[in-house]
């Protein structure tokens, strides 16, 4: 097995970690502003094979990752579900919110495989151009869309979300449901058109309390890996439960992930020591320290990479890229890491 984030992914602690950034192609770069200008709206750029596959490409061919995301986003499988999706300038994305059981049965599972097909059609032309850099295919994890789905919009609390959780937990349950199956259609898909690794971004899974973090993060991740890992056996999975805590590593032993991702504010040491040797490590530089760059990034930077060393590891950051951030300063990090 050649690729380095495979490698790390099979469990070796290969030095120089290999190193990819969420939110790696983005509005930071004036290369993707230009297609995304050419697009005209950000679905239409997601469902446009040759310019997704462009956008995907770009952070590849500027900075050498290890790895490729796909150019997707979490919410493509509300929209394909048939639920309104549309991404307002500066508001983020906005869906008419589903509040009770008329709202569920509304979702059309009959749409998915038609509304993703472009977003399949990417992941086959991106495949044959990734080089020795891993594609990595993505899904939300199916508590985060479903959080999207039923706030009608972005949140920091979703009181919502976790009022339906707690006051309906037949609607709730059946929601997540939904999400699980359709999430292992769209993912297992992926597969089939080329990607060699998935992430499952639970970016919410933090605001839950335990007994619902074990319902609606950690149940429906042991049902996605089991299906994968029986339709697609070898294809690691790395799931990024975010902000989950001190749950985080009952969620690595039970989902059985072969990577896990974790966020800004985990001490590596205690994650270090929580996780199994042999699942990877994947984290965790503050977007705000790539941003301000200089010593500050590089001496947080040498802390996280003494803290991995050793262990399957995967430089990446805690969260995703902020759109002001200089390319320069992520060309001076992957330097860096490659250096040590
Ligand atoms: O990582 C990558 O480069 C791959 C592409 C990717 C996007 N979104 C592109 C995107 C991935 C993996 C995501 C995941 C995603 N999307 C998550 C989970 C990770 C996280 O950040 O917590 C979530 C919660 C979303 C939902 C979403 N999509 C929001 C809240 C927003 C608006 C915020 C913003 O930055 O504008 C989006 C839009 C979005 N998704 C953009 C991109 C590049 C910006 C849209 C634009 O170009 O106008």
């Amino acid at each position: 097995m050649a690729k380095k984030l495979l490698r790390t992914l099979a469990g070796q602690a290969t030095w120089p970690p290999p190193v990819w950034l969420m939110r790696q192609a983005g509005r930071y770069l004036p290369e993707y502003r230009d297609v995304r200008a050419r697009a005209g709206s950000f679905i239409e750029l997601c469902t446009t094979p040759a310019l997704a596959m462009e956008v995907t490409l770009q952070p590849l061919r500027r900075f050498g990752f290890d790895a490729a995301i796909l150019f997707s986003d979490i919410l493509m499988l509300p929209w394909a579900l048939g639920q309104g999706l549309r991404y307002a300038e500066g508001e983020g994305p906005q869906l008419p919110p589903i509040r009770d059981a008329a709202g569920l049965r509304a979702l059309d599972a009959a749409r998915v495989a038609g509304a993703i097909a472009p977003i399949l059609e990417t992941v086959r032309g991106v495949r044959g151009e990734v080089g020795d850099a891993t594609l990595l295919g993505f899904a939300g994890g199916p508590f985060t869309v479903a959080c999207y789905m039923v706030e009608g919009r972005g949140s920091k609390e979703w009181d919502a979300v976790r009022r339906m959780a707690w006051s309906d937990p037949g609607l709730f349950g059946g929601l997540i449901d939904l999400v699980t199956e359709q999430t292992i259609v769209y993912l297992s898909a992926q597969i089939d058109a080329g990607a060699e690794a998935v992430m499952l971004f639970d970016s919410w899974a933090g605001v839950l309390a335990p007994s619902l973090f074990r319902a609606h993060v950690i149940a429906p991740s042991v049902r996605i890996v089991a299906a994968l890992g029986a339709r697609h056996p070898g294809v690691p999975v790395i799931g990024f439960p975010r902000q989950a805590g001190t749950m985080l590593a009952e969620f690595v032993s039970a989902a059985g992930v072969e990577g896990i991702g974790v966020d800004t504010s985990a001490d590596l040491a205690m994650v270090r020591r929580d996780v199994p040797a042999g699942v990877a490590i994947q984290g965790n530089l503050d977007p705000l320290a790539l941003l301000a760059g200089g010593p500050a990034m590089m001496r947080e930077t040498e802390a996280i990479l003494a803290a991995m060393q050793g262990r399957p590891f995967i430089f990446n950051l805690g969260h995703g890229i902020v759109p002001e951030t200089p390319p320069a300063h992520v060309a001076a990090l992957v330097a860096q890491v490659r250096a040590v």
